[in-house]
């Protein structure tokens, strides 16, 4: 069977649980997600490294965001785990994004930088909590215009706003987390389907709870039907 273009969301803190995890979905998914629940844990950092060349991607989820030099420094630091993804966040700014284009040229040339525009968990009101009245979909794509300048690979957001960061790049990469199969959306608020996600041009999709809650092994099956 084909791999799908699934990355798993491993967002635990226990490595047992991340190994069966990573165990029931590596045939069928492209890679796993270590995010910062994992990473952060006792001895997440040498864990994710065990992960590595077990027939899945490694994407670290870190969302690295401070001046461009402390981005520059940390990247340069994560050359012995070198995954085959990272992410900033692109609201660090041009100078910041650039820095980490720099550090991973100079560090790992396979590896490719992802963008994070807004979390899919924030809704325009939020933003205008926060004192930005530019609604989401128009804020995404100025990051990407952003991102595209520091020639960062690939751009995280949500499914709506897909045809947006297109219109920007057609050679990004785009990541998509916020995909539900049920109605349980948790925390997040701009979900859409898997089928939905991809038929509009994700490139991958993050796929978290859906996957890891209860059985996974059951659960990678679920979602590979909602892709028929
Ligand atoms: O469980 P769920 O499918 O909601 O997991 C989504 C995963 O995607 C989490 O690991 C979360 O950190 C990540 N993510 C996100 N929104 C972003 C970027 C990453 O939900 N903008």
């Amino acid at each position: 069977m084909k791999k799908q273009p699934i990355f798993v969301a491993v967002d635990t803190n226990n490595h047992k649980r991340a190994s069966e995890i990573i165990n029931a979905t590596k045939n069928y998914i492209y890679g796993a997600k270590f995010g910062l629940e994992f990473f952060c844990s006792k001895g997440g950092r040498e864990a994710v490294k065990k992960f590595k060349n077990k027939n899945v991607k490694i994407f670290l989820d870190l969302k690295l965001k401070d001046i461009p030099n402390t981005v520059y420094k940390a990247i340069k630091s994560l050359r012995d785990i070198s995954p085959d993804y990272l992410t900033i966040h692109a609201s660090g700014g041009l100078e910041m994004m650039k820095a980490a284009k720099k550090a991973q040229s100079e560090t790992n040339k396979k590896m490719k930088i992802l963008a994070v525009t807004i979390l899919t968990s924030l809704t325009n009101k939020d933003l205008k909590q926060m004192g930005s009245n530019t609604p989401i979909q128009t804020q995404v794509q100025k990051l990407a215009q952003t991102a595209r300048l520091a020639k960062i690979h690939g751009i995280v957001c949500s499914a709506h706003e897909i045809t947006k960061v297109k219109k920007v790049s057609k050679n990004f990469e785009i990541v998509v987390p916020g995909i539900r199969i049920s109605n349980k959306v948790q925390d997040q608020k701009r979900v859409m389907s898997p089928k939905q996600a991809l038929k509009l041009g994700a490139t991958h999709l993050v796929i978290g709870r859906d996957i890891t809650k209860g059985n996974p092994k059951t659960n990678i099956k679920k979602v590979l039907n909602a892709l028929i």
